[in-house]
Formats: structure tokens, sequence, C-alpha cells
């Protein structure tokens, strides 16, 4: 059997793969819809914390949501891949196509991003959140007025959860969390 054979479709082993049914989630599906629905309006959303063990699907969960939903207005950022407020402000700009040239400070950057989130109610999903390494990530979006889904990739007590995504809104605790990293 050759190599080629071996894989039918490669897609969903991609990190842009987002399944098109999202089984059993129907309930999760509709409370985040319901918490980031005010977005639609422009309005201010609560903040959003996905919480669950390594595949019970949150980053399919909230990038399915984003991509039904919100396209134009939301962002996803790994930030296994981008963890310091200045590339996580960079992909971001990217992301809604405002261009961004090598020498721009991070605060430059930020002031961009604020121009794009008083506009529109934005939604950034920052999935692999506790990867972050440098705070200043929050107090730039937080101030900006932009709404945020935090999934982070491990917490201590996920493993006494069943598999299930839960969702909570997001607090104090939850940035300090991810400071004391
Ligand atoms: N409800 C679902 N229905 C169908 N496929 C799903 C569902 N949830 C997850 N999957 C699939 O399972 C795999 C893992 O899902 P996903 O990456 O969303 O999990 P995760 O909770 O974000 O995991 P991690 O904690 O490792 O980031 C993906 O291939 C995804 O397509
Ligand atoms: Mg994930």
């Amino acid at each position: 059997m050759s190599e080629a054979s071996i894989l039918i479709n490669e897609l969903p082993l991609t990190e842009a793969f987002i399944p098109t049914r999202l089984l059993h989630r129907e309930g999760q599906l509709r409370e985040i819809e319901r918490c980031l629905s005010p977005a639609l309006r422009h309005r201010r959303i609560n903040n959003l914390y996905l919480v669950g063990p390594t595949g019970t699907g949150k980053t399919s969960v909230a990038k399915w949501i984003l991509d039904t939903h919100f396209q134009g207005q939301s962002a996803y950022v790994n930030c296994w891949k981008y963890q310091t407020a200045h590339d996580v402000l960079s992909e971001l700009l990217l992301t809604f196509q405002i261009p961004v040239f090598g020498r721009e400070s991070t605060s430059d950057l930020a002031t961009k991003f604020e121009k794009i989130a008083r506009k529109k109610q934005v939604i950034i999903f920052l999935d692999e959140a506790d990867r972050i390494r440098d705070a200043d990530v929050f107090y730039h979006l937080i101030k900006s007025g932009a709404g945020i889904v935090l999934a982070p990739s491990i917490r201590k007590d996920s493993g006494q959860m069943s598999r299930i995504v839960m969702i909570r809104r997001l607090d104090e605790s939850d940035f300090t969390l991810m400071k004391s990293r």
C-alpha cells in the first residue's frame, strides 16, 4: 500500500479545519451565541472563558460560531504561535486587513487596533491563551473595548471534568491565572 493511500483526507488534521456538524454541542453553541449576539447590534458583549479537557471541541465550537455569525468582526489567534502583545496585535490587524509595517511599536499597533474596535464590536478569540507571555495583550484588548473569548490549553482542574465544554464569564482571576504562568 502506498503512503499516499493511508490518509483518505488530510484536511481534518489541519488547524484550519472546522467540522461542518458539531455533534452534541447544541447547548453550548446556543449559550455562546446568546452571549455574543449583542455584537451583531454593535453592543458590548460579556467576555467568555471556555474550559474543558483536550479534544472536547473548545477550538472547533468557538471557530464555528465566529465563522458562521461574526465574519468580518471577529478574529482567531492561536497564542502558541503569537505570544507577545506585539505579535497578537500584528496578527489581529492583518486579519482585519490593516497593513502592519516592520518597525511599529506595540502602542502604535494598539492605537490602530483601537480604531477598528471603535467602529464595530469585534470579538477576539485567544485560543491556547495560557501560552501568552505578555499580559499587556489583555490590557490593550480590554482598553479597546473588544470582546474576548479565551480558551486555555491547560487547566489544572480540567482532568476532573467530564467531556464537555464549560462556558462562563471571564473574570479578573482568569487574567491573574494567565499572568502567573
Ligand atoms: N462536537 C464535535 N463534533 C465533531 N467533531 C468534533 C467535535 N468536537 C471536537 N471535534 C473534533 O475533535 C478534534 C479536537 O477538537 P478541538 O481541537 O476543537 O478540541 P479542543 O477542546 O480545542 O482541544 P485542545 O484542548 O487540545 O485545544 C478536532 O478534529 C475537531 O474537529
Ligand atoms: Mg483547542
